[in-house]
């Protein structure tokens, strides 16, 4: 059984104990839908005010939705469409203080506010993305994006691995 501790102290030192938790998650399993439902649930659960947490992955031509946790969400989205086209195409992550004022962002859940999505690329490959939703605006500071790209990094090397293999 997998216990979480919670977490404790500044924010990050919280995300360098949830990055130990995503870290013991993965040891040792190179299974990318294994791990992405692994880290959406322990993401999902252990911090505050969000609704959605999950993957898109590329399929060559658009980001597939992926393990996640939270309510159904949009199937397929276009690299020209939304919060998570935008991050898959720049390669930068998209930290957006209140969705209703970025053009074009996709609401998958008519609750979400803010909302923080980081790339997932293998060197020049694009993999997916990590999307990470709140019903509150402003949620996401640099601490949450450092935090959360870092877990992204965990699920990265986690997939790399299974290539390795
Ligand atoms: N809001 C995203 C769509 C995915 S959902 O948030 C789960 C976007 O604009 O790309």
């Amino acid at each position: 059984m997998f216990a979480t501790a919670d977490l404790a102290g500044t924010k990050p030192e919280q995300y360098a104990q949830l990055l130990s938790q995503a870290r013991a998650l993965v040891a040792g399993e190179p299974d990318r839908i294994a791990n992405a439902a692994n880290l959406s649930a322990l993401v999902y659960h252990a911090l505050p005010q969000l609704n959605w947490v999950g993957f898109y992955f590329y399929d060559g031509t658009e980001l597939v939705v992926g393990p996640f946790q939270g309510l159904p969400a949009c199937v397929r989205i276009p690299l020209d469409k939304g919060v998570c086209g935008a991050a898959a195409r720049s390669g930068r992550t998209q930290r957006v203080d209140d969705v209703d004022a970025f053009d074009g962002h996709i609401a998958c859940d008519s609750a979400s506010r803010s909302e923080l999505v980081v790339p997932l690329r293998a060197g020049d490959e694009l993999i997916g993305v990590f999307d990470i939703d709140s019903p509150v605006t402003h949620r996401f500071d640099a601490d949450d994006q450092a935090g959360l790209e870092a877990i992204a990094e965990c699920f990265l090397a986690a997939c790399l691995a299974e290539r390795v293999a």
